[in-house]
C-alpha cells in the first residue's frame, strides 16, 4: 500500500509551508504594469496567471482581496503584462512589497509606451501583453460564499517581442530565461534551452 500524505484544505494542510500552489506549478508570472486615474504607474507580481483562449488571446489573474492592481486595471478597462526573465527577478520580488508610491521607482525600472493602450509597459522586459479587461468574477466557494479574491479576464489587444527572441520566424521561449514560480516560501527557476523536451501531438 502507498504511504499517502492527505489532507482537507479547509482543515490545515499541516505542513511548514502550504503547498497547493507549488503543487499546480510551476507557475508563470505575470508581471503587471497598471495606472491609477491619476496616472501614477503600479507595477506587481501575480502568479495566480495564465491563458485560457489562443484566438482572441484571454489571459487571467487573481488578486487575493482587493488590491491596486485589480482596482486600477478595473477602473482604466487595461493593464500589462511583462514577461519576468532571470536577470529581473529580483526587481519583481522587490515590485511586490506594499509601498505608497510607484513600484517603478523603487525597482528604478524604466517604462516604455505600450502600442494599444495608455499604460506602460516595463522597458527591460522583453515581451509585453497589452490587455483590456474583459470581465471581474468574484471567487465564491462551493457554498457560494464570496471568498474576498477576484478573477479578472482580459483580452491580449497587443503583443510586443524583443525582436532577437524571433528565430526564423518562431518565437524562441527558451532563450527568454523566464522565470516562473516554483515551491516553498521563496523558490523560482527558469527554464533554459537545455531542459527541452520537445512532443509533437499526435494526428
Ligand atoms: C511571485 C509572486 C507572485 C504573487 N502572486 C500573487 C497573486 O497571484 N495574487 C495576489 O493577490 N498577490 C500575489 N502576490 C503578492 C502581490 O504581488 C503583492 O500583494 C503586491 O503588493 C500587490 O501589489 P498591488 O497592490 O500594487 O497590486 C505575489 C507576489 C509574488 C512575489
Amino acid at each position: 500500500m502507498q504511504d499517502r500524505y492527505f489532507y482537507a484544505p479547509r482543515e490545515g494542510h499541516g505542513l511548514k509551508h502550504n503547498p497547493i500552489a507549488s503543487i499546480v506549478g510551476p507557475r508563470p508570472i505575470g508581471w503587471i504594469s497598471s495606472m491609477s486615474e491619476d496616472g501614477s504607474l503600479n507595477l506587481a507580481p501575480y502568479s495566480f496567471f495564465g491563458i485560457f483562449n489562443y484566438a482572441p488571446p484571454i489571459v487571467a489573474f487573481a488578486s487575493a482581496g482587493i488590491k491596486d492592481t485589480l482596482r486600477n486595471a478595473i477602473r482604466r478597462g487595461e493593464f500589462v503584462v511583462n514577461v519576468v526573465t532571470e536577470s529581473l527577478a529580483q526587481a519583481m520580488n522587490l515590485s511586490s512589497s506594499s509601498i505608497v508610491g510607484s513600484e517603478f521607482e523603487l525597482t528604478q525600472l524604466g517604462s516604455a509606451p505600450s502600442t494599444r493602450i495608455a499604460t506602460p509597459r516595463v522597458e527591460a522586459s522583453p515581451v509585453s501583453l497589452e490587455c483590456q479587461v474583459l470581465e471581474d468574477f468574484p471567487l465564491r466557494d462551493h457554498q457560494h460564499e464570496p471568498v474576498g479574491s477576484h478573477l479578472l479576464l482580459a483580452e491580449v489587444i497587443g503583443v510586443s517581442i524583443d525582436r532577437s527572441l524571433i528565430v526564423e520566424g518562431v518565437f524562441s521561449w527558451g532563450q527568454t530565461r523566464t522565470v516562473v514560480r516554483a515551491g516553498g516560501a521563496a523558490d523560482y527557476h527558469w527554464i533554459g534551452a537545455d531542459n527541452l523536451l520537445r512532443l509533437r501531438r499526435p494526428d
